[in-house]
């Protein structure tokens, strides 16, 4: 007999141009993932409001996160892969997590605790309040796995407390979500202050790789980013921004630590430089072809996210349903 697969679920926000980060440290591994699980992932722009979006570059993004999810090896017959606002389940079950959330706990989250200090007084209650939402897309397809990178195990630590307490409070309701962080690419670092994370959000265009750089903007960032004077190719938590580019590296081809530094070993990191460049050229020039090319088919994107939305909302409302159930409202209808 057919064993039922175990469920994935993750997205991420069109909130900016995705990085290099986002694709070591989350698509590529779910393109691994995707034959032995049942995936769904999401474009999540009900998230990605949470900060002030201009309406024109947000359609933009939303498209292009979808298509780059596409390009990137995320097959659609396999997976699903909707946009977050096309299925009013996420919103909804949000609303009922966020009554059995501590404001205490979500003041704590240390992406709020960040963003709030850069924003000040006028932070908006959505940007609290979106580790419930995050809760919400995971708890309502019951997901087993949810594949992340580093920066987001806290949003899955408040996941898991919120679905004990709800499965304590009434009756086993959700599976507890794992997190899954590989190895390899878990955090991609800063090109200019290699001890801050590589972020869509920062100021300096020189501190990130986009996936859709073309190449000669990555290799005069790469050839740019800052290591030190050390002048040994070493994985070592004092030479940060060398370590990054060993990172980057081994996550693309796959290379050992050991075998990048025997390989480098007394040539300084000219050549070091121009290497990891080109692995990053390599590997991104055929995804932006194909991004392009799925942009342009506006029809064949289209049937894409109405496929996954119909399916992710038929399997979504089956557990709110199940919440409002539990929590004593009336159902419309048996
Ligand atoms: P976000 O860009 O915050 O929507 O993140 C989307 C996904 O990319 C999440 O799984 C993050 O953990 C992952 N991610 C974002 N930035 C990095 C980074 N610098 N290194 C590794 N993973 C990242
Ligand atoms: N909060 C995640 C981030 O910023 C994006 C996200 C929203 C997500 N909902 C999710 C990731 C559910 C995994 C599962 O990266």
């Amino acid at each position: 007999m057919d064993e039922k697969k175990k469920v994935i679920f993750s997205g991420i926000q069109p909130s900016g141009n995705l990085t290099l980060g986002n694709y070591l440290g989350a698509l590529k591994n779910w393109v691994k993932l995707q034959d032995q699980y049942d995936c769904y992932y999401c474009v999540v722009d009900l998230h990605a409001i949470t900060v002030r979006q201009e309406p024109k570059e947000l359609r933009r993004r939303t498209l292009e996160v979808l298509a780059i999810y596409l390009a990137a090896g995320i097959d659609p017959e396999k997976n699903t892969i909707f946009i977050q606002s096309h299925v009013p389940t996420h919103a909804e079950a949000a609303w009922l997590l966020n009554c059995y959330t501590y404001t205490g706990e979500l003041g704590r989250m240390t992406q709020f605790k960040d963003k709030s200090s850069r924003y000040g007084e006028s932070v908006c209650a959505g940007l609290l309040n979106y580790p419930v939402l995050m809760a919400s897309d995971i708890l309502i397809y019951n997901a087993d796995l949810v594949p992340v990178g580093k920066d987001q195990k806290q949003h899955l630590e408040l996941t898991r407390d919120l679905a004990e307490r709800f499965n304590n409070l009434y009756s086993p309701t959700f599976n507890i979500p794992e997190p899954y962080i590989p190895e390899a690419g878990a955090k991609i670092m800063d090109l200019q202050e290699p001890t801050k994370k590589m972020s869509k959000s920062s100021d300096n265009p020189n501190s990130y790789i986009l996936i859709m750089d073309p190449p000669e903007v990555i290799r005069r960032k790469i050839s740019r980013a800052v290591t030190d004077s050390i002048g040994v190719v070493k994985y070592s938590d004092e030479q940060p921004g060398v370590k990054n580019l060993i990172t980057i590296l081994n996550a693309i081809t796959g290379m050992t630590i050991e075998e990048i530094e025997n390989k480098y070993q007394g040539q300084g990191y000219a050549q070091f430089k121009v290497d990891v460049a080109e692995a990053i050229v390599n590997e991104l020039e055929p995804i932006q072809k194909k991004v392009n090319e799925i942009l342009n088919d506006k029809e064949y994107i289209e049937s894409i996210y109405k496929k996954g939305a119909e399916k992710a909302y038929y399997v979504s409302s089956k557990m709110l349903r199940k919440m409002q159930k539990k929590i004593g409202f009336i159902p419309v209808s048996k």
